[in-house]
């Protein structure tokens, strides 16, 4: 490990996006050129519009691998809309075990457990940083979990607890995963995203993928609780088709679909989803490479096969941080995010409010691994300035 000099670096990222939702756009992007074809105006229930909308998803199952016999729509209220609708739709048919281990698997907890109350729900938390025994999921049981905690930096490294005989359904909160990783789609039956993640598309849709035993699941269970308009997934006993073939259940915004387009036809450009993977590992790799040499940072889950590889959490070590209480931590977070933003060199890099105080790096597709590597100087500045204030305070 080497101590750094902490001057004022002079290279600045190239984009300094580096939030982790919305995140940034593709590498070249302008509202004026990915947006002049836009359908704006018109119905989406035109030829053209459901054309349009039909071409975000069938381009997604194309990149994603996603089976032919999977139904996915564009739904409303991004992936929490999408998520939620699933499991106000088909849970309590038999019980669930929710694994949730930062803040938005604990938002589908308290969903699951507070506002549907369903009785026979087994909960698996785990602090920050970790993952919760995934080995103790019940294949019986219907099964919660998002694949990257986006809020703690921990991802499920892989499939292979999920069992391939399952008689339960999985429900897979993706969002901040899909395009960055290969998703074994025979273990998911629920899959929900929105675009506004790794693709650097916009939010307030969300994707909802099912599989043929997830769709069976809609037809034959009728939960025994009232559906709101935006939830429903039936008419009269019968699964609805439409939704699933580009007939949205309300108004889309043609301006989210043509930004997708966009998105995904840079994505089918950049390789497709081999293509994101690796920009996704270089992003990811540029950050390990300043984390090893840079003595006061680390990554907050210990565990480097669970860690995650688009919203990657750090943690700081230096004693005088660790000496602080949480809400000064919280503060001096905040104040070299405020250093970096009046620098225009990095916006949005301070962990999520519900996670302990940290920093948070969006190494998603979009971004470029040159913008990280001239990052990490400017942290290290950011770094010290604010440190070398909290002496100065003592003094
Ligand atoms: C894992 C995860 N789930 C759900 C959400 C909520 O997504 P949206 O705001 O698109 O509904 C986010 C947003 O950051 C997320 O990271």
């Amino acid at each position: 490990m080497t101590n750094k000099p902490a001057s004022k670096p002079t290279a600045k990222p190239k984009n300094p996006c580096f939030s982790s939702g919305p995140c940034a756009k593709r590498p070249g992007w302008t509202a004026a050129e990915a947006l002049k074809d836009a359908l704006a105006g018109r119905s989406h229930r035109s030829a053209e519009g459901k054309k349009r909308i039909v071409d975000v998803v069938e381009r997604q199952r194309k990149i994603l691998g996603i089976p032919a016999d999977y139904k996915m729509a564009i739904v409303p209220a991004s992936d929490t809309g999408a998520f939620e609708m699933a499991l106000w739709s088909m849970l309590g048919e038999r019980p669930v075990d929710v694994f949730a281990w930062e803040n938005f698997g604990e938002e589908w907890l308290k969903d699951i457990t507070k506002q549907l109350k369903l009785k026979d729900a087994r909960t698996f938390t785990a602090p920050y940083g970790e993952l919760p025994d995934l080995s103790q999921a019940n294949a019986d049981h219907d099964i919660v979990f998002t694949w990257n905690g986006t809020t703690g930096g921990v991802r499920v490294p892989d499939g292979d607890w999920i069992k391939a005989d399952r008689k339960g359904l999985t429900f897979c909160d993706a969002t901040s995963g899909v395009f960055a990783y290969d998703l074994p789609w025979a273990k998911l039956d629920v899959t929900t995203w929105s675009f506004q993640k790794v693709l650097g598309g916009e939010a307030a849709h969300g994707m909802l993928v099912l599989s043929p035993r997830a769709v069976e699941r809609l037809v034959s269970f009728k939960p025994d609780r009232p559906l709101p308009k935006i939830f429903r997934m039936t008419a009269n006993g019968k699964f609805s088709e439409g939704i699933f073939a580009g007939e949205t259940i309300n108004t889309p915004s043609m301006l989210v679909i043509e930004d997708a387009l966009d998105a995904l036809k840079w994505a089918e450009g950049a390789g497709g989803l081999k293509g994101l993977e690796k920009r996704v590992e270089a992003n990811y790799k540029a950050l390990e490479g300043w984390v090893a040499q840079t003595p006061w940072i680390e990554f907050l889950p210990d565990v480097p096969a669970v860690r995650s590889k688009t919203s990657v959490c750090l943690k700081i070590t230096d004693a005088a941080f660790l000496g602080l209480a949480d809400d000064a931590k919280q503060d001096f977070i905040k104040a070299m995010g405020k250093l970096l933003d009046k620098e225009q060199a990095a916006y949005d890099i301070a962990g999520h409010k519900a996670a302990p105080a940290g920093l948070r790096i969006w190494c998603g597709a979009t971004v470029e691994a040159s913008d990280i590597a001239a990052l990490g100087p400017w942290l290290d500045w950011a770094f010290a300035e604010v440190k070398a204030g909290l002496a100065k305070a003592a003094a």
